[in-house]
């Protein structure tokens, strides 16, 4: 075992839940009892859920194909929406918002049903039918939810493409789905400044043949400089205006297609991940309430834009299900102050707060006098997702925001996951900073070495042994190449593509991507989606991108560049190459150091050696791995899954 893993499992520390806490929550041990039996487990939470008609089926599993609740029929929106309007929730918050401008707006049960109802009125309409796909691009701002919501209500399949993307991947998000119209904004505010979406979505909209038609919410203004093409685009307000609030709910069948979202994986092209009705539902409406022990009373913020799938399930789906009142904040952390979050959480009374380890480092950079000068009491839980979290992040966590009082949620999961996979429930397990760990009731991870056996300790690779209701049910339109990444590298086994460790009292320590999947400030990148962006370029004849550790960031994007015949490196062509991966992929993707360099190391069969182009990047001895903590453990995994042996 090798020094840095060492570090990780000798923390010490333990962190037991608090009497307060333990004594008011739902979520209570004998969920772990009742998970045990895994497919009535799972039954039972379906049945929190209002159908329309009964499943025959519990689980039908042909591996790799799984369908949950076969041949039930229920619809997502009511379930966020409808059933809460018949008893006292009907004039409870379910959204409160702020604009990065300071503009608010509160949405209850009710006024949100009705919004959500002339939306879905209006893409009929439009001609939109059930079954067809709608592409969303909003900024973090109530209609996204509305727009998703409406798409569920009359039982069109959303594709939410995040704000930050480039119009490049805005349009190849839309032709893979085939998308027939797209729902977005004149623009939205990041840091003091206007994103101009609508001319973003103008020029995907060049090269989109399947969109017929595109309605805009009108967030910005004039100063958004958006154009309207006649007969294709109409203003979100003025359509709705014009419908009934009224719109009858779809009966969607458990296996209907909710969603579609893109990620990113080891091939040059994102993936569409397919989620169904039922089982996701069930699966984030279930995690929702008893991992945030969410409750009438809670104000729940969880930071992450609806682009994304934290979004989807825990900012939309999941607390909506549970009647809870949602907040949602358009911007970014430290903008005008550094100390955003904290007033918001002062302002609005939050209680439950989640959000990726790459803000927490950040917030710790900025000192502890910016959470210090305003009022956390309201808060009780805390919790984290999308990247392995350092001890010290999470002490200063617990110790500055929660004041050693609330609880921390760790919570391991995936796009493909559909919900949270590996989390305390905040009442019963004793934590340790660092490990998410143990599984969620009715979840059954498995470590296995690099010849699939399984494994009761020690470090390996992280794989499903079972099939879970919000697990994915294929890759939209490529169903082989879903057998093929997620289901033949450990035939049987769902693979997450992470390494794990897993302790003598079964707690798991997550240590990232075993393939060529970045991390990076918790937003996952493809290496061959940046390669082959930089490659697009007309100097680059070729190129390889690794991920190096960074301290805010988890791992910065590092690209080794060979240039075509007499084009000469300069600091220029640099910026010009950063320039030209912002404008493909968009700012997430935009590498932090390119390497000129004369030739690629690669191995006899031609593969290139990343190892190597890693130590470079992270300025270490070629070979030496003595340095940084986690890289060395992870990449010491990689290379046994890469070489199959292990
Ligand atoms: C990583 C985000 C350690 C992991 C919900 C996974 C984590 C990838 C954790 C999925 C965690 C997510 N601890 N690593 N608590 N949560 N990850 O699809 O590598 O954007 O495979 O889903 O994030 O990222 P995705």
């Amino acid at each position: 075992m090798s020094d840095q893993l060492e570090t990780l499992l000798s923390e010490k520390r333990r962190f037991p839940t608090t009497v307060e806490f333990a004594a008011r929550s739902a979520a209570t041990a004998a969920l772990y009892t009742a998970g045990n039996d895994w497919q009535r487990f799972w039954e039972d939470q379906a049945k929190t859920l209002e159908w329309i008609s009964p499943w025959t089926q519990v689980l039908d599993w042909k591996p790799p194909h799984a369908k949950w609740f076969v041949g039930g029929t229920l619809n997502a929106s009511v379930n966020c929406l409808d059933r809460h309007l018949r008893g006292p929730r009907r004039n409870k918050a379910a959204l409160v918002w702020e604009g990065e401008p300071g503009d608010r707006r509160v949405l209850t049960y009710w006024d949100l049903a009705r919004k959500v109802g002339r939306c879905a009125n209006a893409l009929k309409r439009l001609g939109v039918r059930r079954g067809d796909r709608v592409a969303i691009y909003l900024p973090m701002i109530p209609e996204a939810a509305i727009a998703m919501l409406a798409c569920a209500r009359m039982g069109a399949v959303h594709s939410v493409v995040f704000g930050g993307f480039s119009a490049d991947s805005l349009r190849d998000r839309i032709n893979d789905a085939g998308a027939v119209a797209l729902i977005t904004a004149d623009g939205g505010y990041r840091r003091g400044q206007v994103q101009p979406l609508k001319r973003m979505a103008d020029a995907a909209l060049a090269d989109t043949p399947s969109i017929k038609h595109c309605l805009v919410v009108r967030r910005v203004g004039d100063e958004a400089g958006a154009q309207m093409a006649p007969g294709r685009d109409h203003w979100w307000h003025e359509l709705l205006e014009r419908e009934t609030p009224a719109c009858p709910a779809e009966a969607m069948d458990a296996e209907d297609l909710l969603f579609i979202l893109y990620t990113s994986g080891t091939t040059g092209k994102p993936k569409g991940i397919v989620h169904t009705t039922g089982g996701y539902l069930t699966h984030v409406t279930s995690t929702s309430r008893h991992v945030f022990d969410l409750e009438d009373e809670d104000v729940f913020w969880c930071t992450a834009d609806v682009g994304w799938v934290t979004g989807h399930s825990y900012v939309v789906y999941g607390p909506l299900a549970n009647g809870a009142t949602v907040f949602m904040y358009e911007g970014a952390p430290d903008w005008p102050e550094r100390d955003r979050f904290w007033q918001l959480i002062e302002t609005y009374g939050v209680t439950i707060f989640y959000t990726a380890p790459t803000a927490i480092r950040a917030f710790m950079k900025w000192g502890t006098e910016l959470p210090e000068r305003r009022d956390l009491s309201t808060l009780r839980l805390l919790g984290t997702v999308g990247e392995p979290i350092n001890p010290e992040a999470w002490i200063w966590y617990h110790t500055h925001i929660g004041k050693g009082r609330c609880p921390i949620v760790d919570t391991w999961w995936q796009t493909e996951t559909g919900g949270i996979m590996i989390t305390p429930l905040p009442a019963v397990v004793v934590t340790k900073p660092g490990s998410a760990t143990i599984p969620y009731p009715g979840i059954t991870p498995e470590l296995v070495d690099g010849k699939g056996e399984k494994l009761a300790a020690g470090g390996g690779f992280l794989t499903i042994a079972q099939p879970w209701p919000g697990m994915l049910r294929t890759i939209y339109g490529d169903d082989d190449r879903y057998r093929e990444i997620y289901w033949s590298r450990f035939p049987g086994r769902y693979f997450t593509g992470d390494g794990a460790k897993l302790d003598e009292d079964g707690y798991w320590w997550i240590l990232g991507r075993v393939d060529d999947v970045l991390n990076v400030a918790g937003h996952r990148i493809g290496t061959m989606e940046v390669e082959s962006a930089l490659v697009d370029h007309p100097a680059v004849a070729e190129a390889a991108v690794v991920g190096r550790a960074h301290d805010l960031k988890g791992q910065a994007l590092a690209a080794f560049v060979t240039l075509k015949e007499g084009r000469q490196a300069s600091p220029s062509l640099k910026d010009e190459l950063k320039a030209h991966v912002t404008v493909k992929i968009g700012a997430i993707a935009r590498p932090d150091d390119i390497f000129f360099s004369a030739d690629l190391p690669k191995t006899r069969s031609g593969k290139i050696m990343r190892r190597l182009l890693k130590d470079i990047a992270e300025g270490r001895a070629l070979g030496d791995t003595t340095t940084l903590a986690d890289p060395a453990v992870v990449n010491r995994l990689k290379d046994m899954y890469e070489s199959q042996e292990a």
